[in-house]
């Protein structure tokens, strides 16, 4: 073993939070370093459900990740919009798609949508479009039952929206991955954590509040399902970290947010699982080609060597009066970053 190195051409994190404020200064630099863009997720404290929103939210992310190499694809939170507003926003240089939460389901999604009835003149408008929708699906229902429950939502949507891009955000599950097979207008984003982990890791043993997140993480099953899919190259799945930091004080306390800081390790641990499997050839597909394919991105040129000496995992992140515990703290990664070139 030793010395294997391989060169990923933009990779891309189809899925982000960078919070704002005081933390975004803290995580927008991690993502930017080792990422060629980022789909930069909408569920703010105020949800970023506006034009003027997303725009001066893309110039505080940029201004943090301090990266001209770094392009953002900013999202709005779905609410219904006219088609004005829907063209106004595609004239927008940033914009990518709108999110789709169910209302509190997760953080901060207490506004996100009641009734699909109530919206389908917005999701007729972004079909005509061309403007990706990208969903939440789950349920209120049981926990471990709620992904499962939203996919029928996710077939009605296929079948009457057949032009739409539907993105189903994180799947977890099997069944998910059944169900996209099924119809070409949907995609998926997978996380690396889902991928890593299952309920019985979150709490099987000891709880991990570190490895706690929405959706939770499955059975094994599952996670075999979701690795065969991304280990195959699967077209239409992509990666998207779901990095979700909080603050250590609201995760290891009696009301645990929900989300795992993944972003300085995802590349990494990604690289890792890829060539424990053998199919290092298919981390580019995954981590770039088939987003760039499916959603006809130009990112910005960035190629990161990754090379199987180890990176030694902080136990947490601090700085601007935050500190956060990534993903694997305190753990050997046997990947990390050689060069970044631009
Ligand atoms: O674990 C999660 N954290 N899942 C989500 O859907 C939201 C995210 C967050 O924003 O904290
Ligand atoms: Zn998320």
């Amino acid at each position: 073993m030793g010395h294997m190195e391989i060169t990923i051409t933009n990779p891309l994190d189809m899925h982000l939070h960078v919070r704002d404020g005081e933390m975004l200064q803290l995580v927008a630099p991690m993502s930017a370093r080792n990422f060629a863009g980022a789909v930069i997720m909408p569920n703010l404290v105020q949800p970023v459900a506006n034009l003027q929103a997303m725009h001066t939210y893309a110039e505080r992310v940029r201004e943090a990740a301090n990266d001209s190499h770094f392009t953002l694809f900013m999202t709005l939170f779905f609410r219904n919009y006219s088609e004005k507003e829907l063209r106004a926003a595609q004239n927008m240089p940033n914009f990518f798609g709108i999110k789709l939460y169910p209302a509190g389901v997760t953080t901060n999604s207490d506004e996100g949508v009641r009734s699909l009835r109530a919206v389908e003149s917005t999701l007729r408008h972004m079909e005509e479009l061309g403007i990706p929708l990208l969903v939440h699906g789950e349920s209120q229902g049981f926990v471990l039952d709620r992904e499962a429950e939203f996919l029928p939502v996710y077939r009605r949507l296929a079948e009457q929206f057949p032009k739409l891009i539907i993105c189903m955000e994180h799947i977890t599950t099997a069944a998910a991955i059944q169900l996209l097979n099924e119809h070409e207008n949907l995609c998926a984003t997978v996380t690396l954590h889902h991928l890593e982990l299952t309920l019985d890791d979150v709490l099987g043993g000891m709880m991990k509040p570190h490895l706690f997140c929405k959706p939770v993480a499955k059975r094994e099953d599952d996670r075999e399902a979701l690795l065969q899919a991304v280990l195959s190259g699967h077209p239409r799945v992509m990666f998207g970290s779901d990095s979700a930091p909080h603050p250590v004080h609201k995760k290891e306390c009696c009301e645990c947010a929900a989300g795992i800081f993944s972003a300085p390790v995802a590349l990494c641990c990604l690289a890792k699982i890829f060539a424990e499997h053998g199919a290092i050839d298919k981390l580019q597909a995954f981590v770039s080609d088939n987003a760039c394919r499916r959603y006809n991105l130009i990112p910005s040129k960035k190629k990161v060597i990754l090379c199987d000496t180890p990176m030694q995992v902080p136990m947490e992140y601090c700085g601007y009066g935050q500190k956060i515990t990534p993903l694997h703290a305190g753990e050997q990664v046997p990947w990390s970053i050689k060069n970044v070139e631009v």
